[in-house]
């Protein structure tokens, strides 16, 4: 372990494009196994992926605090299906891999045995570097006939014996330091020790060593640790103790602090993600994961890859650490989440001519026309709608009384003066309907909505209307002075391009 990249031929580096392979600080919406399949092979050095459990149920995403649920399809009827899916996709992620890579796949007790035998076979068993176990949480409230589960599994593989890896060192905690119990007053201060023997067979290390007193040590089965020269050398700085039948190697608490402790696999110090970190993205990871998998695997600009992005925490954490990055996900709500926290936390302007000379990043592949918003699932067009009008999608969707997003004109202050309005209250509705042609009775019960919020106008987001339906906007306004703005996919399609081209 611990093997330190062989240093390459210099990389030529373009201005803005760190690598002449692939683009770099770009979120690719789409499927991560057509994504990935436009990349040439071996080019990014860290991947990380993180994607659905194979829970065999249909799950519910929670957004925000509300208790309200979105049915989140999971797909995977099966573990064999789930594999089946997650196949095709680690043999594109394994060719997207430097020889110099590391690989994490981050999964739980669903179906991890089954993916680290499919992992197995596509980077070879020899390549598996460790489990990390990742506990979760403390143990919550007590379940009966069984023990909590409360750890995730994160499988490390690489694509050659050629890897990078940093070891993680962390502090010597007290019951550590209490460890170091003996000393010889030497000034060189509290020691403890550990045996000179080898845990595997090296005949090579296999002699027997004559001590300064002249005493023989016959050589342990498996030989010593050290050479000869190496132990002659410990003895004459009074670095071993002999024991009755051993020889230890003495090790000073002085210099353990000043490297600190190595990390082992065994992860208990990341808490689940809370506080303002936590945007409600479900299944989001802490920063401090991400942060901890990106230092020990790869180096500043070095590539960074996500294929299951989410919310983008990998992809915020590469940023801060120095790396270039990669996203990809399917959902167009994850891609506007985490472009959106990119620009939030990481400051970064997503922006086209920016990106081009090196600074921003961008979004790829976003869906663009009518018939792709017609196949994607019912709450993601909603989403899409909501955002397109720059209003905020309602997290609530049980309970939402009709409302799918609020719109928040940018003449409401912030301020609340005595006697005004909340600003908060000046908002307009949102509904968004993924159907061919709106009819009356969807206008009727948008209309009730209007009513009961008593709003002075709202927005209607569909593919098409019917001329009942337009009618009956027209008579609800001349009834109650309401204004309802019908707006068809198409023209949102055109405002945004009439914004790009602008
Ligand atoms: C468990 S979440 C990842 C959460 C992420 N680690 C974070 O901290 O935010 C899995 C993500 O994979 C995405 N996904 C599922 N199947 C996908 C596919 N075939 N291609 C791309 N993304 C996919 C989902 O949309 C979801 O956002």
């Amino acid at each position: 372990m611990g093997k330190k990249r062989a240093s390459g031929s210099k990389k030529v580096q373009l201005v803005g494009k760190p690598s002449a392979l692939v683009d770099t600080r770009v979120i690719y919406c789409g499927d991560n196994l057509d994504q990935l399949k436009k990349f040439p092979d071996g080019c990014v050095d860290l991947i990380y992926i993180d994607p659905p459990f194979n829970s065999n149920r249909n799950y519910e995403v929670f957004w925000g605090e509300t208790k309200e649920k979105r049915a989140f399809k999971d797909r995977h009827a099966s573990t064999q299906a789930y594999i089946e899916f997650m196949r095709p996709r680690c043999v594109e992620l394994h060719r997207v891999l430097k020889k110099t890579g590391s690989f994490y796949y981050h999964c739980d007790w669903h179906a991890s045995h089954y993916v680290k035998i499919m992992l197995d076979q596509i980077f070879s068993e020899n390549q598996f570097q460790n489990e990390i176990i990742w506990q979760r949480t403390s143990a919550g409230k007590p379940i009966y006939r069984n023990l909590p589960k409360n750890a995730d599994s994160i499988l490390w593989f690489t694509k050659s014996d050629q890897y990078l890896f940093t070891p993680i060192m962390q502090p010597l905690t007290e019951a550590d330091k209490a460890t170091f119990a003996s000393d010889d007053g030497d000034g060189r201060g509290p020691y403890n020790t550990q045996p000179i023997i080898n845990p595997g067979d090296r005949p090579n290390l296999k002699y027997t060593y004559t001590d300064l007193t002249g005493r023989e040590w016959s050589s342990p089965k498996t030989g010593w640790r050290f050479s000869e020269e190496r132990m002659r050398q410990a003895e004459s700085e009074n670095r071993l103790a002999f024991g009755q039948t051993t020889i230890r190697e003495k090790y000073y608490l002085r210099e353990r602090e000043a490297k600190g402790k190595q990390l082992s696999n065994i992860w208990t110090d990341i808490p689940i993600v809370s506080g303002e970190e936590k945007l409600g993205y479900p299944t989001q990871k802490p920063l401090a994961l991400l942060d901890r998998i990106i230092k020990a695997s790869s180096n500043e600009n070095d590539i960074v890859l996500d294929a299951f992005c989410g919310c983008g925490t990998a992809l915020v954490a590469a940023e801060n650490l120095g790396r270039q990055w990669i996203g990809i996900d399917m959902s167009p709500t994850a891609c506007r989440v985490m472009a959106k926290r990119l620009r939030d936390v990481c400051k970064m302007k997503e922006d086209e001519k920016l990106w081009r000379i090196g600074r921003g990043f961008i979004v790829r592949d976003l869906p663009w026309t009518e018939k792709q918003l017609r196949e994607i699932p019912p709450f993601e067009f909603e989403n899409w709608a909501v955002i397109a009008l720059g209003g905020i999608p309602n997290k609530a969707q049980v309970g939402d009384m009709g409302i799918d997003g609020r719109i928040y004109p940018v003449s409401a202050t912030p301020k609340k003066q005595e006697g005004e309005l909340d600003f908060m209250d000046l908002w307009y509705p949102i509904q968004v309907k993924q159907k061919d042609k709106v009819g009356r009775p969807d206008i009727d019960s948008f209309e009730a909505v209007m009513m009961r919020e008593d709003r002075t106008k709202g927005f209607f987001v569909s593919f098409d209307y019917s001329s009942d339906a337009i009618n009956e906007i027209q008579a609800f306004f001349k009834r109650t002075g309401k204004s309802i703005i019908a707006l068809t996919v198409k023209d949102i399609l055109e405002e945004q391009i009439a914004h790009k081209l602008a």
